[in-house]
């Protein structure tokens, strides 16, 4: 049921056009409200009139209406809603959500938003299969996009294969699952992730390889079980994910900052590659080359262990903490032990050997080390990783 949930739909130009009007009547039907928005080039398709009549609505067309603008600005138009729709999701409206334009009201919508975005694509078979739209695809999932179909079936067009778009029917499913409460719902699990950057002077750093990319799939995994998540990065090659409270720091000592801050938390995942060391000796202007030939010798001084901290903790300490445990030989042992000297729940160990590729590439092969024993997992992309983190985080605190 959809019993009080508000959509934005956005129809876009394409012949499955007409069947967004089916879906406008199947929403309402099942208690939604219906905000439509029509493309441009959806008004060659359907009437606003007709899009109107059956949302019981007004229908908003143009970026530059300035009596839409009056009545209800565009950022509020996109916040409004509990889920944005676009259906149909044309090749044209999936290259702009992917590129990140916003040159008319449609596109400055899917920008603004804050909600979930739920795409259901439509296009010719071969525009469907282009390589580019494959890319848009990717990106956009990576996003936290949500997409139902396309359908495989004959096309207006004439050709067959996947690119119709999905029954009104199985699109108010989608919908139904993508309001449904997550099953993290009122939790709220800090992540921290990526590297941290210790200085040597104004100028030069240390740093480490982490890309952030799998503490970064965890957050967005956790916000889409719909826990409230506080991201904690470092300077990371990845863009943090959309819907969760970001904190950048550079430095160990600013990310433990942040992260007692952010406490109380109901879990807490350490993905971040902390540097263990700080240069104890950083300067406070460039160093410059004396001329004598020799180097300047750093100092080293050991950087707090967040992790630690955060597991000792006697009070509010959260009833889940994840470690991590990046090792490069014996990494079960190594692992198990890190474990028990830090006090986590769990130790999410990985194999970060050059060969392996894990450390800045796509794909994970983590074995995780809790009370119960060691659990292997097959090399998976860190999405997968992170979405089976996520369950399992789900699972312990239900
Ligand atoms: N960690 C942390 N604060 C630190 C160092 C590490 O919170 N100052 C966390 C990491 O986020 C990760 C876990 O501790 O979850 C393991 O980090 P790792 O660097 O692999 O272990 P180390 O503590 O450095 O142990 P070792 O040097 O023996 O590998």
């Amino acid at each position: 049921m959809l019993a009080g949930k508000r959509i934005l739909l956005i129809v876009g130009g394409g012949i499955a056009a007409f069947k967004s009007l089916d879906l406008i009547r199947r929403l309402r039907e099942r208690g939604a409200t219906v905000t439509p928005v029509l493309t441009r080039a959806a008004e060659e398709f359907v009437t606003p009139l007709s899009t109107s009549a059956l949302a019981g609505q007004k229908v908003y067309r143009d970026l530059f209406d300035l009596t839409d603008e009056a009545e209800m600005g565009h950022i509020e138009l996109s916040r409004a809603a509990d889920l944005v729709v676009v259906a149909p999701a044309t090749a044209d409206l999936m290259g702009k959500m992917a590129g990140g334009l916003a040159n008319d009201l449609a596109s400055t919508l899917l920008m603004a938003t804050d909600k979930r975005v739920l795409i259901a694509p439509a296009m010719n078979v071969r525009m469907w299969e282009h390589p580019a739209t494959q890319r848009n695809l990717a990106t956009l999932k990576g996003d936290g996009v949500l997409t139902v179909g396309p359908d495989v079936g004959d096309m207006a067009c004439g050709e067959h294969g996947p690119g119709r778009m999905s029954e009104p029917l199985a699109i108010v499913d989608a919908v139904e699952a993508a309001l449904l409460d997550g099953p993290l719902k009122g939790k709220h699990v800090l992540v921290t992730s990526g590297p941290t950057h210790e200085p040597i002077d104004p100028v030069r750093y240390i740093a480490n390889r982490s890309s952030g990319a799998q503490g970064t799939a965890i957050a967005r995994s956790l916000a889409a079980l719909g826990a409230n998540v506080t991201f904690v990065t470092g300077p990371a090659d990845v863009p943090p994910p959309l819907g969760v409270k970001v904190v950048k720091v550079q430095t160990a000592s600013e990310m433990k900052e942040a992260v007692d801050a952010a406490l109380p938390a109901d879990a807490a995942v350490f993905a971040a590659a902390v540097a263990d060391w700080r240069v104890a000796n950083a300067s406070g202007s460039k160093m410059k080359k004396d001329g004598s030939g020799n180097a300047p010798a750093l100092e080293f001084t050991e950087n707090p262990d967040i992790l630690a901290g955060v597991s000792q903790m006697k009070k509010d300490r959260p009833k889940l903490v994840v470690g991590f445990a990046a090792e490069t030989d014996d990494v079960q042992a190594n692992a198990t032990a890190k474990r028990k000297r830090k006090g986590c729940d769990w130790i999410v160990a990985n194999d970060v050997s050059p060969e392996t590729g894990i450390m800045g590439g796509s794909e994970n092969a983590v074995t995780i080390i809790s009370d119960e024993g060691a659990e292997s997992w097959p090399r998976l992309t860190k999405d997968q990783v992170a979405a089976k983190i996520a369950a399992k985080i789900a699972g312990a605190l239900a």
